[in-house]
């Protein structure tokens, strides 16, 4: 594990004991999630899975297998990013974890995000972008489609357990890294406290295009 800041770490330990929704009675390990306390990009998938409730670390399974090819095919390594999930519980079997349990959870990974403070927040899949940018998006319809929100940018994409099964969505992951790539290298071109991020910051309410 890498270095968390006090706060997070606290955050951290609370979600191992966490009792709020149904999901802790079946789980074996809560998985808070994993990575640099100041990453600049963070990963939100769905959930854990069986892998990932067993380890207590996210994408772990064949999924955090090609999560981790996809960050290596524009030179990242997975302890560059932050990882985590929406709901922080294994739901039983793998089903879809229910509205009322992301939201039992949200107020956990809205202190992640605020605390590590990204500059990219990589959505995956439509679970994870609809609580992280609203309902009316997907991931067939807004993947690799950055939008931004005062000082973060969302990206959509699909989920890498998503390529699994449909092999023709490899391609389309591996290009909307191209396209996390891009953002971090325009990132980098402009530090964070250059007057045009400080503009950008806080002063937007409402979601927008990236460009
Ligand atoms: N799928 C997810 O959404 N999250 C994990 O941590 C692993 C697989
Ligand atoms: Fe708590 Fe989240 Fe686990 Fe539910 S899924 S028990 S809210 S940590």
């Amino acid at each position: 594990m890498s270095s968390l800041s006090g706060e997070l770490q606290l955050i951290h330990s609370e979600i191992l004991e966490c009792t709020k929704c149904e999901l802790h009675k079946s789980r074996t390990n809560a998985v808070p999630g994993e990575g640099p306390y100041d990453a600049k990009i963070m990963f939100v998938g769905e959930g854990p899975g069986q892998n990932e409730d067993e380890q207590g670390r996210p994408f772990v399974g064949a999924a955090g297998k090609f999560l981790t090819e996809l960050l290596e095919s524009i030179g990242l390594k997975r302890s560059d990013v932050f990882i985590t999930n929406i709901v922080k519980c294994r739901p039983p079997n793998n089903r879809a974890p229910r509205k009322s349990e992301i939201e039992a959870c949200n107020p956990y990974l809205q202190s992640q995000i605020r605390l590590i403070n990204p500059r990219i927040l990589c959505a995956l899949g439509t679970p994870a972008i609809n609580t992280l940018i609203g309902d009316e998006y997907s991931a067939s319809r807004f993947h690799g489609k950055p939008l931004t929100k005062g000082e973060i940018t969302t990206l959509p994409m699909y989920h890498p357990a998503a390529a699994l099964y449909d092999a023709s969505l490899k391609e389309t992951l591996l290009h909307d890294f191209k396209i996390l790539k891009q953002l971090l290298d325009k990132e980098k071109t402009h530090s964070p406290s250059t007057p045009k991020i400080a503009e950008r910051s806080g002063t937007k309410q409402t979601l927008e295009k990236w460009v």
